[in-house]
């Protein structure tokens, strides 16, 4: 497996453009499945999650190739409703797929997608809802066979605001008859992404954004041509580099909109942001400041996922920032790391005290997950000598190049095979 080596000390300058969101994509690829037709996906990252999705969408008889940064699928000839078992383990959120297959075919087997480094990654919320729109799922030896004969669409209510529940209900509703109204749907913008994807392909979909999302089933879908929107995270975890070496970047096309309460910390820590058209600007001075406490919850509140890489930059904040990480059980898998290279963060339960530092030092360390392995770049931008980031595998689940990229704005860090 690959390693990352990062020199730190250079301040970040210059511009790049943000890849596409892979949680964005990823259920827009198996949306692809509901259009049985030929869809071009423009601004499409190349990542381990993404190929793994293609894998699947073969495996089911379709056909994906690349052109560039555009992915041509054809779900035309779909000649199966089985997704291997080794194909559902490669990736977490591949239960996606359960709501388009079943859509499309009237039936779907899978196994489940397991548990995760984030801690236990259920599916409950997902099956709950496919069950109330009529679909018949046993469970033997965790291989789900579902048959749907004939799915109808009804109001469903989440007891939690599931991103992948909200877009596995909304995606079996397109295949329903009648009304689905997904009630405490997340309000995540790649859920608007979905939904644009999925109108753009004839269907009738409304309310992402909001907490009640609407499918008109039984709209014969057609294929189409789509860019995905803007990765979030990838701007959050550039911002937050930037934060950390300080210097100036200019990230291209992306959308401080979908990120406020991200760039509003890295404000208060004593950066300069700015959306402007076209990206988003950062400049950072300076040591930074701590800032008030960072509470995880479902957009629009601070995402999870940026929670590892903010509290990288801030590990030689002056003062004390304290994380509250609410939406998954075991995120702090980075903190051990991070103590290697100096930091003094203390875990108790679902809150971690983080510290500022002097200065923190080059270590060798090891990615424990996708978000966890970016804040050891970010840390290592900003230590002194050298950090050699071992199994980089988890990063490039969801960056497409995270050495190309702060490579590229300045950073001294490349890959070692
Ligand atoms: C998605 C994102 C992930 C992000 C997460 C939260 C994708 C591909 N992944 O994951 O990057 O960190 O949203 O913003 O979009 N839960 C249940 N039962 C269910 C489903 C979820 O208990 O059936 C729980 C989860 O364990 C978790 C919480 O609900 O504690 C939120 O999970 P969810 O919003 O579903 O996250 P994902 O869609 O898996």
């Amino acid at each position: 497996m690959s390693k990352i080596q990062i020199r730190g000390g250079n301040a970040l300058q210059g511009e790049i453009r943000v890849q596409g969101a892979k949680n964005a994509v990823l259920p827009i690829l198996a949306a692809t499945i509901l259009t049985g037709g030929q869809v071009e996906l423009f601004r499409c990252p190349r990542l381990k999650d993404v190929e793994a999705s293609v894998r699947i969408l073969r495996a089911l008889g379709c056909e994906a190739r690349w052109e560039g940064d555009t992915l041509l699928v054809d779900t035309t000839h779909l000649t199966g409703c089985t997704v291997p078992d080794e194909l559902m383990r490669q990736m977490r959120s591949s239960a996606i797929f359960l709501g388009a297959i079943l859509a499309r075919c009237g039936e779907a087997e899978l196994s489940y997608p397991g548990g995760c480094e984030l801690g236990p990654r259920p599916i409950d919320l997902h099956l709950a809802g496919l069950r109330e729109l009529g679909a018949d799922i046993r469970d033997s030896g965790g291989i789900l066979r579902c048959t749907g004969g004939h799915l109808e669409g009804r109001r469903l209510i989440l007891s939690i605001p599931s991103v992948g529940a909200t877009e596995n209900l909304m995606l079996a509703g397109c295949g329903a008859s009648g009304v689905t109204v997904i009630e405490n749907a997340a309000r995540e913008p790649e859920i608007g992404d979905l939904q644009n994807f999925l109108n753009a392909c004839g269907a009738k979909v409304s309310g992402a954004g909001s907490s009640a999302v609407t499918v008109e089933g039984g709209c014969k879908l057609h294929g189409g041509a789509y860019t995905v929107m803007p990765d979030r995270i990838v701007t959050a975890t550039y911002l937050c580099a930037c934060a950390a070496a300080t210097g100036e970047i200019f990230l291209r096309e992306t959308r401080e909109e979908h990120l406020s309460t991200v760039t509003a910390l890295l404000r208060r820590a004593g950066c300069t942001v700015s959306a402007e058209s076209g990206g988003i600007r950062c400049l950072s001075r300076g040591r930074l400041s701590a800032v008030p406490p960072v509470r995880t919850a479902p957009y629009p509140g601070f995402p999870t996922d940026a929670q590892a890489v903010l509290m990288a930059a801030l590990l030689r904040g002056r003062g004390t920032t304290v994380f509250e990480e609410n939406i998954f059980a075991n995120r702090y898998r980075h903190v051990d790391e991070l103590a290697r290279m100096g930091a003094d963060i203390r875990v108790a339960g679902r809150v971690a005290v983080v510290s500022g530092v002097e200065r923190l030092t080059g270590a060798p360390v090891r990615c424990t997950d996708l978000r966890g392995g970016a804040a050891l770049c970010v840390a290592g931008l900003q230590a002194e000598g050298e950090t050699l980031v071992d199994q980089t595998g988890h990063i490039d689940r969801g960056y497409e190049d995270i050495a190309r990229d702060l490579g590229a704005l300045g950073a001294d860090m490349e890959r070692r095979e």
